[in-house]
């Protein structure tokens, strides 16, 4: 089986903790250069201080996806700086939880922009790049929400069926070696999930471990997954191997959805 990535790029986006960190560390593991994008600079600092002990060139972008203004300069610097962008992995941080009918329409808003309208900008500036290649791999990390939508996080819900809807779309239109697929994340033990609990807990008058133990309950697998255990998938996906992969979105659950 063909996993390798080297001659590659790939661009992972909120690489700076949880998934996107394990996805970026897995990516380089197969040998891919690596660009990191988030917010947070000491987080990504040290991201790269990590690869680059593996021995993969990686450099890392400080930037804001909300911020799309300057996401297009941002994107076509790293193509120019860094070289054409061959795998793009579409990952940010979550809509905060709470019941839908309290949601402002400025919390769709801001999720909209963030989750659909930056991947859709950054994937019209790495494209051209892929195609010349002739090899490209685009994959969104949404959430098990798209099969079955997840109380109290409404936003979260609605805005991940709108990404999962653009990249079915787009699978439909991307040239031959370009793929995208979506990877959707059980209850992997992140920053999110951390926060998740702890709001949780606030509304429920209970304490986060109780709601962790709840959320282990519905898990056949009985635990939480790692990041790690993400990032696998996401780098089987962006790798050869999975080249006739396109248009899925593929649970990674430990088997607690119920749907077929
Ligand atoms: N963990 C779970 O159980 C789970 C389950 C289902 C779905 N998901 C989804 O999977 C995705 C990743 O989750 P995670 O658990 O890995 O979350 P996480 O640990 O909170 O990481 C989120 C990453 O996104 C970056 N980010 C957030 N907002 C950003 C912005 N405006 N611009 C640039 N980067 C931004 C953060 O970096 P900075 O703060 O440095 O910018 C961070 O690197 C999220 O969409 C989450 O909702 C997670």
């Amino acid at each position: 089986m063909n996993t390798s990535l080297a001659g590659r790029h790939a661009l992972v986006c909120g690489a700076s903790s949880g998934i996107g960190r394990a996805a970026a560390l897995a990516l380089g593991a197969l040998g891919a250069q690596v660009t990191g994008l988030a917010r947070r600079r000491d987080r990504l600092d040290s991201l790269v201080e990590e690869l680059q002990a593996m021995g993969v060139q990686a450099n890392a972008v400080e930037a804001d996806l909300d911020d799309r203004a300057d996401l297009t300069d941002t994107i076509d610097a790293i193509v120019s700086d860094h070289g054409p962008v061959h795998v793009l992995i579409n990952n940010s941080g979550g809509p905060p939880g709470g019941p839908l009918l309290d949601a402002t329409p400025e919390a769709f808003e801001l999720a909209f922009g963030r989750h659909v309208l930056a991947s859709h900008l950054i994937l019209g500036r790495t494209l051209p790049g892929m195609r010349e290649a002739g090899y490209g791999r685009i994959i969104n990390v949404i959430s098990t929400s798209v099969r079955e939508p997840i109380p109290n996080l409404g936003v979260s819900n609605t805005i991940r069926g709108a990404v999962a809807s653009w990249a079915k779309t787009i699978s439909r239109e991307l040239p031959p070696g370009v793929t995208i697929n979506n990877v959707l994340p059980g209850f992997t033990d992140t920053d999110r999930l951390g926060q998740l609990a702890e709001g949780n807990a606030n509304r429920q008058g209970t304490s986060a471990d109780a709601v962790r133990e709840g959320w282990r309950a519905m898990i056949p697998e009985g635990r939480l997954a790692r990041p790690e255990e993400l990032a696998d998938v996401i780098a089987f996906l962006a790798s050869p191997a999975a080249s006739y992969v396109r248009g899925v979105s593929l649970p990674v659950d430990g088997g607690r959805l119920r749907s077929i």
